[in-house]
Parts: C-alpha cells; structure tokens; sequence
C-alpha cells in the first residue's frame, strides 16, 4: 500500500445521506449480473433470447438474432465478424425480471461473452464483471472443451455456477450419467433443482426437488410453434403427476431419492463457494426450463457484493461510485469509428454527465455519453448502480482493468493475462508508414486486443503479437487497416507456449534452443517455448529457473 493513497484517504463520512443508501441498498439487492460459458452450438444466442423473451425485452424468439442469421446479427461491428459468422465482441442485455414466485422485482444483467474460442481473453475478462455464471450444456454432447477452459475460469474466480443442461427436447444422454461427468471431470457436485420428466428426445417438464430430493411440483410444458412463444406450464402436484405421466414421473422420482442418497441436494452455502451447482434441465429452443433459469437466479445466484482494491481493502456498494473497465471495443458502428470502453459498476450510483476520475492517470474523465449496448440496440443510461454495465462513449484513455472512482481514491487490481498460444511478428510493410504503425500497435495493445512482446535482439519495429487465439491477429490486421491506414504483414513464430519467468531466469533461458525471453508491454517477462517437449525437458534439467504457467494455459 502507498503512503500517498492512504493521505488521500478522507475521514470515514458517508457521501450518501441514510435514504440515498437506503435505496442504493434496495438497487442492488434486486440485481443479479452473469454470462453463459458455453462451447459453440450448445445453445447460448438461442438461450439469450429465450431469457429475454421471458423478461418480456421482446415478444418473439428470433427478434435479436432473427432466424436466418442468427449468429451474424448479434453484434455485427465487423465486417469481418459478419464473414465468419461469429461474435466478436461483448455486449451486455439487462432486463427486469418480475418474479411469480415471490412477487420481487428483479434486475438481471446477463453479459454476453464471445462463443469463439479465439476470443476466450475477452471472455475472461467478462468474467471479472459478473457474479454469477450459467454453464450451458448440450444434453448430447455433454462437457466440452471450451466449457471446461472457461469452468476453470469461474473456480478460479471464485464464480459460483448453474448448470443449464439444453436440448433435452433432443434424444440424448441419461440425466445421471450426464451428472456424473460433471463431477468426475470437474469435480463440482451437481444438485439438480428440476429434473427432467421425460427421456431426452421427449422433454414432458420438469420435477422440482424440494428438501431432501422430495418432489414438490411437476412443471408440464406445452410446446408453441417453433418455440417463438414463452411455453405455457401448468402446475401439478405429485399425485396428479404420477397419474398423467405414469411412468415417466416414477422415473424422475427415484433419480431424485438417489440423487439424495448421495447427498446431490442444493446447499446455498457450498454452491456460493463454488462446491456445487445446481441443475436444471432445459430446452432454450421450446422455452423450457428457462423460467426455471431466471427464477434460480434471482434466488440464489448473489447480488453484487463489494470488491477489494489493490491495497486489499474492500471498495463496498454503498461507498461512492467506482466501476472497473472490462472491455474496449473499436468500431462497432462503421459510420462513427467509435471505441466503447465497457465498465461494471462495483459501487455507488452512476449518473451520466458525472465527472469520474480515472485512476490510472489521475484524470478526470466527462460521461455524458453512457450508454448500454446489446447488438445494435444502443440506449442512452441515465442511472445505473452496482452490478450494471455502462458503454462509455470515445473513451480513449480506458483499457481493460481500468478503475473510475469518485470522491475516495480507489484502484483495483489489474486483470491478469490469458496463457497466449500463438505468436507471430508484426510489421508495417511500408516503412513510410511507421508513425500510424507505431500508434496503432499502442492503442490495440492498450485495448488489450492481443499482447505485445518486445526484446532488444528484434528491436522495436517490428514487435512480436502474442494472442490465445489467431482470429486475434486477423482483427489486428483488419483494424490497422481499417482505423490505422497501414498495411501490416504478419509473420507466424514456431512458439506455442508462453510461461511466466523473472530477470534471475531469464538469462539462462534465453540460452536454451527453442526458447525466447520477452518484456510484455505490462512488463511481465514471458518465455516462449517450441512445444511442450522443450519445456518438459528444461523443467527437468533446470528445475531452478522460474517458468509460471498463466491462466487458461493447457
Ligand atoms: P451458440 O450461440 O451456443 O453457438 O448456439 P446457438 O444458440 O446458435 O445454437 C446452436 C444450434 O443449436 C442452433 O441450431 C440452435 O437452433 C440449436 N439449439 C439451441 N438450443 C436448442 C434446444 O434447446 N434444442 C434444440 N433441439 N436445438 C437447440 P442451428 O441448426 O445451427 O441453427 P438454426 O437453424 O436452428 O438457427
């Protein structure tokens, strides 16, 4: 902790009076903030919009994305993105949510990640914005290999999760067996809250487990047309369910007693610890199983919470504002070249027009152009409280883990690195053109669009891109030209693994074949290796020199 931080540190008075906290409290109580981690095609846009046609945001499924292009509508603000179909970018949806259930009135953020793989730093980093995650995952398919990157995500994190097991309109696997592998391959206990009645392939609802696995309720969905209405349920109790489904009920019944017996009920405490997750099973596609989603989020998914500074004090929601930049997004509106920097809330209350002081240069930074951004909607934001994410408009100076505060000083830690596993060098192919070169390299670095490396021995002018995924360097390319009017040449490198080492190390290691030591341009040193044989066999030999794995390594 600095001396100078602890001098700017005003006498404890709150900036808020008692009714302004009592309603700040009362915002954020009724907020839940979350993204889906999935692996592509296990249903996120399609669950997306069912959630959002369940908080009545619209009023047919296929509004957001529309049938057809789906996935090319979603936030196209490349024309590249449009090309391959995919989403680049992170936006966030935020909604209101009216619970039948309790009669509360809830506010729920869902985030929106980028579903390729390519582009898991950014969902990293979305995951430093949310408080809860939905794991989303095919019913056929069971875990898959970017679920699981991003699972290790959350735990590290400390995230606590729901499992949303989709599809299951779809023949697939057992509920149990799918069960099992959650926790043989993650080791997380999974606590279905509703079990499916009904194989997969003939999806009737859902059995909701009260206290020790009893059945409480049997939810029978009927099917609308193409899912593009909110399912209608009815409600039956146990006996009347045993009549209709026969069969099929009794089944769901004893997957709940053995699913008791060992000990598979939901504890609000482990799954807050990130022990358990409960479970439910769906269909985004029919709209089952989502209101179940949303009414499991308002209840036990945490509302925003405090966050601790750099310092290791604790920033809480009713101190004054702060917020945390997570994303920098460039061009998303061709007619403007604009760069949306996008901020969670993390206390106090935001009002657009306020001055914030951003706390990386100690500048004061004007919002009057806030806004909230889910694919082309752009809405101007008047207010917004903890667990809220804001678009600011033209924020030039912001880079992902970036703090704005008011009136109490306050930084929070920076967002680690993902692991990157792809290198290539990086040059202006006219040198005429290496100022804009130059410039254009910094801004896409200090938007944490891809990691820059330098060394002496290459020199400055053409440094070495480090990304986790090679749509990463295409995006380069695309906005130097785009943005930057130069025509960069991109030249791969025969490294796949970056570590973490120190100055002590360095030395040595840059002696080995196969391995190359750079200065990040946040100053960690990373040693790239071959291949994993090189690294094993320097690990062996030379077990003294330091060579940290980074996060989402492997
Ligand atoms: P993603 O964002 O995770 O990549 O997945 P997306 O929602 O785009 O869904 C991938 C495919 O899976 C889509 O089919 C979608 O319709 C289908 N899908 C999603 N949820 C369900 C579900 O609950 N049941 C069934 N049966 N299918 C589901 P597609 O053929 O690629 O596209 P489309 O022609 O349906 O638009």
């Amino acid at each position: 902790m600095t001396t100078e931080s602890a001098e700017r540190e005003p006498a404890e008075s709150p900036v808020l009076d008692a009714k302004s906290v009592e309603a700040l409290t009362h915002e954020v109580a009724r907020r839940r903030t979350f993204a889906v981690i999935s692996h592509p095609d296990a249903g996120k846009s399609t669950l997306t919009e069912a959630l959002a046609l369940h908080a009545k945001v619209i009023s047919e499924a296929g509004a957001i994305h529309g049938k057809a292009g789906r996935r090319s509508t979603v936030s196209d603000w490349m024309e590249m993105e449009k090309a391959r179909g995919i989403s680049v970018s992170s936006t966030a949806l935020q909604f209101n949510y009216h619970s039948d259930k309790d009669g509360s009135d809830n506010v729920v953020n869902l985030v929106d990640t980028p579903g390729h793989s390519d582009f898991s730093e950014d969902t990293y980093r979305v995951l430093t914005a949310v408080d809860a995650a939905v794991m989303l995952i095919d019913a056929a398919k069971g875990l898959e290999p970017q679920t699981l990157k991003l699972f290790q995500v959350c735990r590290h994190r400390g995230i606590p999760v729901i499992t949303v097991i989709n599809k299951w309109d779809r023949p697939g696997r057992a509920p149990l067996e799918l069960l099992d592998e959650i926790a043989e391959q993650i080791g997380l206990v999974p606590t279905p809250l509703f079990l499916p009645v009904g194989i997969a392939g003939d999806f009737r609802g859902l059995l909701r487990r009260g206290e020790d696995g009893v059945p409480e309720e049997y939810i029978r969905f009927t099917r609308t047309a193409g899912g593009a209405k909110i399912a209608p349920e009815e409600s039956l109790d146990p006996a009347a369910a045993a009549a209709r489904e026969g069969e099929e009920w009794e089944t769901a019944v004893e997957e709940s007693e053995l699913l008791s017996a060992t000990g598979q009920d939901h504890d609000q405490e482990m799954f807050l610890a990130g022990q358990t997750s409960p479970v439910i099973y769906a269909s985004a596609m029919l709209n089952f199983g989502v209101r179940q989603l949303l009414e499991t989020l308002v209840s036990l998914a945490p509302p925003p919470h405090g966050r601790e500074d750099v310092n290791g004090r604790s920033r809480e929601v009713a101190d004054p504002f702060s917020a945390v930049v997570f994303k920098v997004q460039a061009g998303m509106d061709a007619a403007h070249r604009d760069r949306l920097a996008f901020m969670r809330i993390v206390s106090g209350v935001f009002e657009r027009g306020m001055v914030v002081t951003h706390a990386q240069t100690g500048k004061p930074f004007a919002t009057k152009y806030a806004l909230t951004v889910f694919g082309r909607e752009r809405t101007t934001v008047d207010n917004a409280y903890p667990g809220d994410v804001v678009g600011l408009v033209n924020a030039t100076a912001l880079a992902p883990g970036h703090t704005l505060y008011v009136d109490r000083k306050v930084e929070f830690p920076p967002i680690p690195s993902f692991a990157p596993e792809h290198f290539a060098i990086l040059r202006a192919q006219s040198a005429s053109k290496y100022k804009q070169f130059r410039r254009a390299v910094d801004q896409l670095d200090s938007e944490g669009v891809v990691q820059v490396l330098r060394n002496d021995i290459r020199g400055d002018a053409s440094p070495v891109l480090a990304a986790v995924g090679p749509m990463q360097f295409e995006v380069v390319s695309a906005r130097m030209k785009a943005e930057f009017n130069v025509e960069a040449v991109l030249e791969p490198l025969g490294y796949s693994i970056a570590r973490r080492t120190d100055a002590a190390s360095a030395e040595e290691l840059g002696r080995q074949r196969g391995v190359e030591v750079f200065t990040r341009s946040d100053g960690v040193l990373l040693a790239l290796v071959t291949d994993k044989w090189r690294l094993q066999y320097i690990e062996k030999e030379m077990p003294e020199l330091t060579l940290e794995t980074l996060i989402g390594a492997g």
